[in-house]
């Protein structure tokens, strides 16, 4: 197992994984945007010529690092790879002089915990913000 940048080679590999292990449904090409706005943050575990876990995000112009997505397959979980896919992530925003992470999360989510534990607090509520018509939670934390 090892955790690589994403390449547009595993664009057809990562669309497995998404519809595996999230429930919300991306068009393909937004992956090629995101990776185009910020490569260096776009992360993928790999394992056994498959993606096993994701994180990519954005970094916005207020000094804010905006987390897209983080998921692992149910395997992979609770070893401590999601805190640091994060961490791997924020350690590459700072270069872009990022001051806070922000990220959405279903408020139906056991997500929330994990990110509790790595000290984001809920900031704000997004109602009916999933396409079935769970609230999000916004969540952020100062680095
Ligand atoms: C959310 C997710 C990425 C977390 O990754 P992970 O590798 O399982 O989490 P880690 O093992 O790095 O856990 C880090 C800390 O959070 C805690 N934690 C993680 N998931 C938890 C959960 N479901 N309930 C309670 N605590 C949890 C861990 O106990 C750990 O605490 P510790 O450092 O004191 O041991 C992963 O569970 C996942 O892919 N879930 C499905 C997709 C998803 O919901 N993504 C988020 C959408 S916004």
């Amino acid at each position: 197992m090892i955790i690589d940048k994403f390449s547009e080679l595993d664009l057809d590999n990562l669309m497995d994984f998404l519809d595996d292990n999230i429930t919300e449904n991306y068009e393909k090409g937004v992956f090629l945007t995101i990776m185009k706005r910020w490569p260096e943050g776009f992360l993928v575990v790999r394992s056994n010529n498959k993606i096993s876990g994701v994180a990519c995000g954005a970094i916005q112009p207020n000094s804010k690092l905006r987390v897209l997505i983080i998921a692992l397959a149910t395997e992979f979980r609770r070893k401590g790879l999601g805190k640091k896919l994060l961490n791997m992530m924020i350690e590459e925003s700072l270069d872009y002089g990022v001051r806070k992470v922000t990220l959405e999360v279903r408020k139906d989510s056991q997500a929330i915990l994990f990110y509790r534990k790595l000290n984001f607090s809920s900031v704000d509520v997004l109602p009916c913000y999933y396409q079935d018509g769970c609230d999000g939670i916004v969540m952020e934390k100062q680095i």
